[in-house]
């Protein structure tokens, strides 16, 4: 069972309207027959849990809203950070949100022995990256694993949903074209970016998708399959 979060009360009075999204939940459904009752509830992602990676880009302030849509849902949400990640939104955010400590680094567990670079994928049904920087998709594309996360994505034991967000420029580098095709093709989920305003100024594709559109590809991904926790896995 996740762990309750402590600020429960808070997060249900925020405005994210949780139950104004009946259309992604229905279309779950329909690609998932055998979705139970349950799970089309108010809390139908009780008993999954999803590893969330934050990485160095200005959509990591987005990326709180969904971890507390995430919650409202059931989910069970542990929360990973870069250290560009910690610089534009501090991990006690994500920690009130998901009422669990962040992971910050593979060297400062509590127990040195917890594999903490292995570990949190191991249990986790659905491992998440919002913003997914160009870094982390050429760490990754690279088979590059020279912190918590980029090593937690290399040793990931599930599932991988990247939620990308750069500058237009960045997005449309051949570089990080190669890399997120490459990706695709090796069956990591890659959902937006999308078309718009960015933060530098400048419109064109690069914008992360939406707190909203991120959690409807979450619920669709993880109730296609039972959670680890119910397959004993
Ligand atoms: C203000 C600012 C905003 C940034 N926004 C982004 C971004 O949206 N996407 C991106 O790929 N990099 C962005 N960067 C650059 C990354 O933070 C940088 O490449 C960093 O090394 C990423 O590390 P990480 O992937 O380990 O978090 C930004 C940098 C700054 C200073």
């Amino acid at each position: 069972m996740p762990e309750q979060p402590t600020v429960r009360e808070d997060t249900a009075q925020e405005q994210w309207h949780i139950h104004e999204d009946e259309e992604p939940r229905a279309s779950a459904r329909a690609a998932c027959p055998e979705m139970t009752t349950d799970q089309t509830g108010s809390n139908p992602l009780t008993g999954y849990e999803v590893v969330l990676c934050v990485c160095g880009g200005i959509a990591a302030y987005k990326t709180a809203a969904l971890v507390s849509k995430l919650v409202q849902e059931g989910c069970g949400v542990t929360v990973a950070m870069t250290r560009g990640g910690r610089r534009f939104v501090g991990p006690t955010t994500f920690r009130a949100l998901t009422g669990r400590p962040v992971l910050k680094s593979m060297w400062r567990g509590t127990d040195p022995g917890a594999l903490d670079h292995i570990r949190p994928s191991e249990s986790a049904d659905l491992l998440v990256v919002a913003p997914a920087t160009a870094n982390i998709i050429g760490k990754l594309a690279g088979g590059i694993a020279d912190d918590l996360v980029s090593t937690l994505l290399l040793g990931a034991d599930c599932p991988v949903l990247l939620a990308p967000a750069m500058n237009a420029r960045m997005w449309q580098h051949p570089a990080v074209q190669r890399n997120v095709t490459f990706l695709s093709d090796n069956g990591i989920l890659l959902i937006g970016p999308e078309e718009g305003r960015l933060a530098c100024g400048t419109v064109g594709p690069g914008r992360m998708s939406e707190p909203e559109v991120l959690l409807a590809a979450i619920r669709e991904q993880l109730l296609c399959t039972p959670s680890k926790a119910e397959r004993g896995a």
